[in-house]
């Protein structure tokens, strides 16, 4: 029995509760959201990112002589190695995944720094060609001239599609010719931005309408090492992650071990998460670290003004997206084109802390920074690696303590915790620190953990007024590059597809309340009718017996849904089971299906997608 109230109100929820968390794992970013199709684009690929890397990963000679070089010839102190062509000379890049996706009839655009030896210049023929050589689009020709870098461009016109397109450069002469940034991007990008983010996976994030973006890790941010900075050179490999390193000009930018074990360019920086966050109308929410290593390491900072630097940059971070065009940082920002502030009114300070009282004693620093500077910014701690445990409780005690105003959770539990602990934030202090749930999901990318985690949802919901933001995690994985699963939207180099976690958060994000309607359910349903006999997957997905089956509820029952008319046979798993008629809907008690990319390159695929309700087709 349901009983509802509807003259009741309660809680408020805010707009912007439920968001994204963005984290450049799963080459979420290079090889992902970022558009860039080079892979090692400067030559900066190290074994101290991956033990497999040579500065030459991702291409290969085509003749001549060739070389990686750091020395005095490189284009700058940031971006050290380049290409060294014995000419005549050539290099082929392969991209990411099976290669560079080229579609007929679009344009991309390239772009390279050079340099020659030769006064009267040398000759640069780009082509775009498929891995036996076939051009797939009409060559870029250049005449490189003079001794210094210089940047030279040129456009692609695709006549014929691949998934495993190259890129080919061929220097002609003699002498040797330098080479850098070698650049292609799709001439579409989402919004078109310039050094922007790839399309169909910018739009699959922007249809969820999330309320946050919170960036950019994670694990990224909080660890590697603090301690070999050096303010002379400004650079070591393995360093945490700081926002000053991926502002401004590109070829500028330097690369860095990324923590989940490969090589991260920054191209996506700090300007692009708050311009890619304005353009899909959600709240920046940046992560910076604390100094303490946490995801498993247990070091804290004892250099205080390295300390104290960080904590700078951190108010630097807060000028370069708030300040007026004219202050320091504001004007980076401005110079990157975009003038007006970009609305910043949350940061997290740590993430995943497992010391917890040195963790506290350099928060407090920061948080007393940034209040005493921006009194209106909201300071989010953290509450450790998981949901329990001493970590967790002792960093709840410290942030009560102190009054923070909102603390970061984090879990990664089974489908049936997050069934049984709907609850869970009926119990929270309601004066105490809000909650930020900055990192959920429940262990697979199956139906039933959508519907698990769409049984959560209205838990947090109906708390709304202790939890204030809630992301699922990760966003995004190339499957070609995992890391960590289940994630919300998986792609590889020409296509991607959401889960069906994806198809709950955009439920969720796309129909967000004004305001919580009091109810409570006694009793169990009561027209949970199964229906026994031989109703297999393949069975009714081929019948097309139903137009659109859709999910009513996960009470007990694992659902799923689709729209089985479209075609057969699409889903992972065999989706045995017993079914049930929920409220007229078809439920099934064995969701093991999952959205998946059945072929690559299959005509037939489709993004599939869970909705609510089902209706039968009359006769069926
Ligand atoms: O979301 C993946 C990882 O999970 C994050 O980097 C980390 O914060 C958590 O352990």
């Amino acid at each position: 029995t349901l009983t509802i109230d509807p003259t009741g109100k309660g809680a408020s929820i805010d707009d912007t509760m439920y968001g994204v968390f963005f984290e450049d794992i799963n080459r979420a970013a290079d090889g992902g959201l970022y558009a860039e199709l080079v892979q090692n684009r400067s030559f900066e690929y190290d074994r101290a990112d991956n033990a497999a890397y040579t500065p030459l990963t991702g291409w290969a000679p085509t003749g001549g002589t060739l070389d990686v070089v750091d020395d005095d010839a490189r284009l700058n102190e940031r971006n050290r190695r380049y290409l060294r062509l014995g000419l005549p000379a050539g290099v082929i890049n392969s991209g990411y995944n099976s290669g560079i996706n080229v579609e007929k009839g679009k344009r991309y655009d390239f772009s390279a720094w050079a340099r020659t030896d030769q006064a009267a210049g040398t000759p640069l023929e780009v082509g775009l060609t498929d891995p036996a050589g076939k051009d797939l689009a009409p060559r870029v020709k250049v005449q490189v001239r003079g001794d210094g870098w210089t940047r030279y461009t040129g456009t692609f016109q695709a006549r014929e599609s691949s998934t495993t397109g190259r890129l080919l450069l061929t220097g002609g002469g003699t002498g040797t010719l330098r080479l850098d940034m070698v650049s292609l991007f799709p001439h579409e990008t989402f919004k078109n931005r310039p050094n922007g983010l790839r399309k169909d996976l910018a739009e699959k994030i922007a249809a969820l309408k999330p309320g946050f973006v919170r960036f950019p890790g994670g694990c990224l941010v909080n660890t590697g090492s603090h301690y070999g900075y050096d303010a002379t050179t400004n650079w070591e490999r393995r360093r945490s992650y700081q926002w000053k390193d991926t502002i401004g000009p590109v070829e500028e930018r330097a690369t860095n071990a990324n923590f989940w074990g490969y090589n991260q360019s920054y191209g996506l920086g700090y300007f692009e998460y708050f311009q890619f966050a304005e353009d899909i109308g959600a709240m920046p929410l940046p992560v910076v670290p604390a100094l303490v290593t946490g995801c498993g390491q247990n070091r804290a900072t004892d250099d205080p003004a390295l300390l104290r630097r960080h904590i700078q940059d951190t108010l630097d971070l807060i000028e370069f997206a708030n300040g007026p065009a004219d202050s320091t940082w504001g004007r980076k920002r401005a110079e990157m084109g975009h003038p007006e502030p970009f609305k910043l009114t949350h940061i997290g300070v740590g993430n995943e802390e497992n010391l917890p009282d040195a963790f506290f004693d350099r928060f407090t620093q920061f948080r007393a920074a940034i209040e005493a500077r921006y009194p209106d910014i909201t300071v989010v701690g953290n509450s450790g690696p998981d949901d329990t445990g001493g970590t967790f409780d002792r960093l709840w005690q410290l942030n009560r303590e102190a009054g923070v105003e909102m603390v970061d959770e984090h879990y990664y539990n089974s489908p049936t915790w997050f069934l049984q602990n709907n609850d869970r934030y009926d119990r929270y202090d309601r004066n105490g620190p809000k909650v930020f749930l900055g990192e959920y999901a429940s262990q697979d990318n199956r139906f039933s953990n959508a519907l698990a985690e769409a049984a959560y949802m209205t838990g947090l919901e109906r708390n709304a007024d202790v939890v204030k933001l809630a992301s699922y995690a990760p966003l995004l994985s190339n499957e070609d590059y995992v890391q960590w699963r289940p994630d919300m939207i998986w792609f590889n180099n020409h296509a991607s597809w959401g889960s069906a976690s994806y198809e709950v958060q955009k439920l969720f994000m796309n129909n967000v309340g004004d305001h919580v309607v009091p109810s409570t359910a006694t009793g169990t349903p009561a027209n949970l009718e199964p229906i026994t006999g031989a109703i297999g997957l393949s069975t009714w997905a081929t019948a097309a017996a139903y137009d659109d089956v859709k999910v009513t509820s996960a009470s007990g029952q694992a659902l799923f849904a689709d729209d089985f008319s479209a075609g057969a046979n699409k889903w992972t798993g065999t989706g045995s089971g017993t079914w049930a008629v929920v409220d007229g809907a078809y439920a099934q008690s064995d969701a093991t299906a999952q959205n998946t990319l059945v072929t690559a390159g299959d005509p037939a695929w489709r993004d599939y997608t869970l909705e609510l309700k089902a209706t039968k087709r009359a006769g069926s």
